[in-house]
């Protein structure tokens, strides 16, 4: 069993963080790079696409509350993800925070964990991207067969001049007599997703040059939103006032709806908040890491928190919360305002936007599996470094394939669900972890301190904790089978090929 709770001591943490040479990864990323890396994988499908249908689905307006309520989970483990990245700052994220402090088999957890996060999250976006991009070539009048577009089973209708899941259709309006198809394979989904591993396998600087130009033109899209609308509910309070009462609809009695729906719907667009993390899995690609991560992840996680909450008050003044179940409820609502080109450009604006997000998802997961591998838990090809472009580019690969394939089956819903899960899982652990290095290391130097220690983790970890248990009965056993798969991996595999039980003794942090 002690086997089981070996830490990896800080000594061999903090000689890999200064590692450098040919078979490590580079250091080219500034703070800004970092800030823009948050944002590029913060804003994207949990606002685009899974806010209007929280709001037509559960809260109403209140969907603002929800976001409210999200923030402060995401703050709390903000809060100690920043205090571990500036103490570790290797790759890896919460897998090595777990492995310094809770122990190899945590470690494990966290990292297999990670992947619901990452692969599942880039996937759950792609689903997002294609269904706007798909939004997009129609509007110009190009059609893919609508069998190619959707995920297997997804019953579509075509309603003006467009194809539309059933499920999407206005209120009031039947599919009767409407043409139908049945979607087959989402290869639009697909292709995306390959792109984004192309770029990731060339480069991490290119990839972060290609972020940072990419965000501009996605905070402008939001921007644009937010003051074309703003200034038409300003000049319309009518329209608002109509479409924000009752702020808090009336519960339906199954949790949506109500004071209850608040947190429903905040289970559910957490999704929009998902990656400010990410930035601490590229601590090794940082030039000054110990400074610069807690401004990375705190600095894109208070822009995201303020533009969401905008966005959705926004959002839902514009239209009648009960016709935002769409898959491009932003584009909807601009187009109340009556300036033409609001919709096209807040399509473009996405199908960008939503790109960065694939790229920091994916470059999260390869980085993770790249951590595990250097540690003797998985194979030596996830950790193999091109010899030109300098990137784990087997794992890369491997998870772009994997990545691909799931939103060309699953729909958005199902795979954003099984993220949250999984993300959620990671806060909890990473907050204990902070907590419980402070008590064993108190002396540790720390860069940066999360305040209130034990209340900032313990919110934390209850927060969390709540969230899940809003989220469904199959996700969660999604979840636990995910785990036992890890685990069978880690006792077949890992436990017998880990450099750290291979070190003598090894029982304390350093
Ligand atoms: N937060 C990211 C998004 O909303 C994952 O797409």
């Amino acid at each position: 069993m002690s086997r089981l709770l070996r830490i990896k001591p800080m000594s061999m943490l903090s000689a890999e963080a200064h590692e450098e040479g040919e078979h490590t990864l580079k250091r080219s990323l500034s703070a800004l790079n970092l800030i823009t890396l948050g944002i590029g994988a913060v804003i994207g499908a949990g606002i685009f696409v899974l806010t209007g249908q929280a709001a037509a689905l559960h809260a109403g307006p209140a969907v603002a509350l929800s976001f409210v309520l999200a923030g402060f989970t995401c703050a709390f483990a903000g809060l100690c993800y920043a205090e571990f990245a500036s103490i570790i700052p290797i790759a890896g994220s919460a897998y090595t925070y777990g492995y310094a402090t809770l122990g190899e088999l945590v470690a494990w957890i966290i990292g297999w964990d990670l992947c619901l996060e990452y692969a599942f999250g880039a996937a759950t976006v792609a689903s997002g991207w294609a269904g706007y991009f798909n939004s997009l070539l129609q509007q110009f009048g190009i059609y893919i067969p609508p069998q190619l577009t959707a995920t297997t089973g997804t019953s579509l209708a075509f309603y003006q001049h467009q194809w539309l899941p059933v499920a999407s259709l206005p209120p009031g309006i039947s599919d009767a007599g409407l043409p139908h198809a049945t979607g087959f394979f989402n290869l639009i989904a697909v292709l995306i997703v390959m792109v984004i591993t192309t770029i990731l396998v060339i480069g991490i600087k290119e990839s972060a040059n290609f972020n940072s130009a990419i965000v501009i033109v996605k905070l402008g899209i939001v921007g644009v939103f937010l003051v074309v609308g703003g200034y038409f509910l300003f000049q319309h309070p009518a329209v608002a006032s109509a479409n924000w009462h009752p702020f808090i609809p009336p519960s339906d009695g199954h949790g949506n709806f109500g004071w209850g729906g608040i947190p429903t719907a905040a289970a559910s667009i957490f999704f929009a908040y998902i990656g400010f993390d990410a930035v601490s899995t590229a601590a090794q690609e940082a030039k000054n890491p110990q400074k610069d991560m807690p401004i990375g992840i705190l600095g894109s996680l208070v822009v995201c928190t303020v533009l969401y909450i905008l966005v959705s008050l926004v959002l839902t003044g514009l239209v009648s919360y009960k016709t935002l179940n769409v898959a491009a409820p932003v584009a909807l609502a601009i187009d109340i305002t009556g300036v033409s080109w609001g919709s096209m450009l807040v399509k473009i604006g996405a199908v960008f936007g939503l790109a960065t997000v694939m790229l920091v998802m994916l470059l999260g997961q390869s980085r993770v599996f790249y951590s595990m591998s250097k540690d003797g838990l998985l194979p030596k090809w996830a950790s193999a470094i091109h010899p030109k472009f300098r990137t784990p580019w087997i794992t890369t690969i491997v998870f772009g394939a994997f990545a691909a394939i799931m939103p060309a089956v699953f729909n958005i819903d199902v795979l954003s669900q099984l993220v949250n899960i999984g993300t959620l899982l990671a806060f909890t652990i990473v907050c204990a972890g902070v907590w419980v290095l402070r008590v064993r290391h108190p002396k540790m130097e720390r860069p940066f301190k999360t305040p209130l220690v034990p209340l900032v983790p313990v919110l934390g970890i209850l927060s969390a904790v709540y969230l899940m248990s809003r989220l469904s009965k199959f996700t969660w056993e999604v979840m636990i089978v995910w785990l036992l798969i890890g685990l069978v991996i880690y006792f077949g595999y890992s436990v017998k090929n880990s450099k750290v039980q291979a070190l003598p003794g090894v029982q304390e942090g350093d």
